[in-house]
Parts: C-alpha cells; sequence; structure tokens
C-alpha cells in the first residue's frame, strides 16, 4: 500500500513510508541489527512478556506526565536518544528533532557523527540537549566534542560504551551502505529508483560530519562503512578510568550509554555518571544480548535509589513505556522510534510520531488510573 504521512498511525506504518522514500542501503542501515538480528526484534518483544493491571475509578482528567532527568525537568518520559548521520535519512535531519524535542518539552541527543554542529543546536534549539561521546584514539578530537559542549552548555554527556568494536551489520555488506553513501552497481538502481532523496541529498547543504571534520577524514571525505569505522576509530582501551576523566573535565551530568549488567550500573555509580541508559545499541553490536526491558528489574533493584536508570530500546508504544516506568525506569528513550518518522517525513514525521506516542502515554495512564508518573509500580504489572 502507498502510504502518506496522515495514514501513519504508528511506528510500522512510519516505517513503511521511510522504506518507500528511502534508497535501500539507507533504509537497511536504520533498520538493521548485528548478526541474525535476534536481539533487535527481542528488544519490543520483551514488552510482551508482561501484562499491565489498571485501577479504575481514579478522576484522572487532569494527569501530570512529567519526570525529571539529568537536572532538567521534561513533559514527557519518553526522549530521543541520539543517533548519527541524521541529514542522510532526511534533509532538515537532527534539526526536524531538535525542532520535536522543544515542541514536546523533552531531551533530545546528537552524535559525535551528527551531520550538524554542536553550536548550531546550543544556538538555536531550546530543549535540554545530550551529546553522545564516541571515545576515539585521536585524544585532541575527543577533547574539543568535550571543551565544545562545556562552551555550548549542553546539559549532559552520554558516553557510548557499548561500541568498543562494530556490530556485524550484514545488511550493510549486503547493500554496500556506507558514510558518505557511495555508488556501487547496487546501490545506484535504488538510488536511481528514489529521486526526491537523491536530489535533496545533491541539490541541499553538503554531506558532513562538523564534530569529526577538523580532526580526521573518515566519515565527510572517506568513505567507511559505520562498522569500520567504530573498529577502526575508537578506542578498544578505554575503561572506567576513561570515564572517570571524562566527568571530571565535562563536570555536569554524565550518562552511560548502553550499560546491561548490575556489576556496570554499580561501576557507574562510583565513577560519578548520574544516569545510566540500559541499551544494547537498539541490537545493532552484540547480538544474543538481553534486551534492555527484560535486564531493567534486576539493574533498578541494585541501583535505582542511587542513579537514574533509563530504559532505551525497543519502545514503540506508549504502553511499553507505561510498563518500564512500572518496573522502575525513570524515563525511556528510543532511536527508530522517531528516524522512521524522520525519513518518511521529515519535521512533521518526527513531531507526528512523538504526538502519537505522547497520546498513547497519556490514555494509558488515564485507563491505567494513574494521575502522575510515580503512580505506577511493580504493583501494576505482572508477568507470565
Ligand atoms: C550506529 C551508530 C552510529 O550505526 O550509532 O549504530
Amino acid at each position: 500500500m502507498f502510504r502518506r504521512l496522515k495514514n501513519c498511525h504508528n511506528s510500522k506504518d512510519f516505517r513503511s513510508l521511510a522504506k518507500q522514500r528511502l534508497p535501500s542501503p539507507i533504509f537497511n542501515y536504520i533498520d538493521g541489527g548485528a548478526d541474525d538480528e535476534i536481539t533487535l526484534l527481542q528488544n519490543t518483544k520483551s514488552f510482551e512478556n508482561c501484562d499491565l493491571v489498571p485501577n479504575i475509578l481514579k478522576s484522572v482528567e487532569e494527569i501530570d506526565t512529567s519526570v525529571s532527568v539529568m537536572g532538567k525537568k521534561i513533559n514527557l518520559p519518553l526522549f530521543f536518544s541520539p543517533t548519527a548521520l541524521q541529514r542522510l535519512f532526511h534533509h532538515q535531519g537532527e534539526r526536524a528533532v531538535a525542532k520535536a524535542a522543544e515542541k514536546y518539552g523533552t531531551f533530545f541527543g546528537i552524535s559525535s557523527l551528527a551531520t550538524v554542529s554542536i553550536e548550531e543546536i546550543a544556538k538555536n534549539y531550546n530543549s535540554p540537549k545530550m551529546f553522545q561521546l564516541y571515545v576515539h584514539k585521536d585524544k585532541g578530537l575527543n577533547n574539543s566534542m568535550i571543551e565544545k559542549c562545556i562552551e555550548n552548555n549542553f546539559d549532559a554527556i552520554a558516553v557510548t560504551v557499548d561500541t568498543i568494536v562494530g556490530g556485524n551489520r550484514e545488511r550493510d555488506f549486503y547493500t554496500g551502505f556506507t558514510s558518505p553513501p557511495k555508488l556501487t552497481l547496487g546501490s545506484m538502481i535504488s538510488f536511481a529508483t528514489h529521486p526526491s532523496w537523491g536530489l535533496n541529498y545533491l541539490l541541499r547543504e553538503k554531506f558532513q560530519l562538523p564534530q569529526l571534520q577538523s580532526h580526521i577524514k573518515e566519515g565527510t571525505n572517506v568513505t567507511v562503512s559505520v562498522g569500520d569505522y567504530f573498529t577502526s576509530m575508537l578506542d578498544q582501551n578505554m575503561n572506567w578510568k576513561t570515564i572517570e576523566d571524562i566527568n571530571k573535565k565535562w563536570g555536569k551530568h554524565l550518562c552511560l550509554k548502553g550499560i546491561m549488567s548490575v556489576e556496570d550500573a554499580k561501576k557507574a555509580i562510583d565513577v560519578g555518571a548520574s544516569t545510566i541508559m540500559v541499551s544494547n545499541h537498539g541490537g545493532r553490536q552484540l547480538d544474543g544480548s538481553r534486551a534492555p526491558f527484560d535486564q531493567l528489574a534486576e539493574i533498578v533493584d541494585a541501583v535505582g535509589d542511587k542513579i537514574d536508570v533509563i530504559c532505551d530500546g525497543g519502545i514503540r508504544r506508549g504502553t511499553h513505556v507505561l510498563k518500564a516506568l512500572s518496573v522502575g525506569a525513570k524515563a525511556c528513550s528510543g532511536g527508530r522510534m522517531y528516524l522512521y518518522a524522520l525519513a518518511a517525513a521529515g519535521e512533521a514525521g518526527v513531531e507526528r510520531a512523538m504526538g502519537l506516542m505522547q497520546e498513547e502515554i497519556e490514555r494509558g495512564m488515564k485507563l491505567m488510573g494513574c494521575t502522575s508518573i510515580n503512580e505506577l509500580g511493580r504493583h501494576n504489572l505482572r508477568f507470565r
């Protein structure tokens, strides 16, 4: 079925529209995961392991969905995870996501591999901002990114801790996806049959990775797969001391993105992080690893009173958010939940996707008989 934005009512619909609009290498880069994509699927499926138990007759006309994370009050218990290369998906890229974050009063993040600069984002958008730091071998590059976050008053740095090497993303091998995109015989047909994407890519602002370009050529002038980029450019000797050093230099809210074990959650507290994102990088790194939602309870039980725990990944419905909050997450976040919509329709798409999530969260809260987030708890959840 040929889809339009007004017919998109959920993430599956945005995904179909994105597939329609994007050349296949780009669509499959967003959509794909590592190896057999078992973790990718499990991230969403895990929410089906439990059921919500509502209460009724609780006067729910007025509800409050706000929470505080990383020093900021946000209107929704859901935010936009930082993701890379967004102007490849739609020419509005990070700017569209920043606008939607402003509209809904929530956090969003830009990646070290973002296609818009830290300075521009800081200057033009008021919503709470996080920067996703990939720790590179090039220490000058790491320092420059942290310094720019300080100078431009970002609210939080999220250090990515689950990409010590690139995941095995076989779809990218089949399609030949690289950054910047390269014309191979195979991808040429797909680029040619998606002319509006192609024209936007060729005629609008040139693709660039402003955080990286004054330090390294990869990703801007040199085409490279994201998996190879991680393996060759990132610091495989990164350890807890690295995080301590980053924390000293940065001095504001520090989040570790990609914590999956209780042991590491405890260490995150020791090195001064205020927040952890329980995440497996959208199933794009270690296939066969556990889903964030499945792993949430043991992490919340161990550290939930000492550090903010975010459930990142697999979120496609408002009720997924309600389930994670019931287990004890402070908030949820996701990438594909807005990337399909960005690819489908830019700013209008992201706004529609987040608007639908907001409606689903509010509707779900009312049907659960809750007027504020802290009324959700394990008492209203049963595991099968
Ligand atoms: C990814 C990175 C760049 O492709 O976050 O998963």
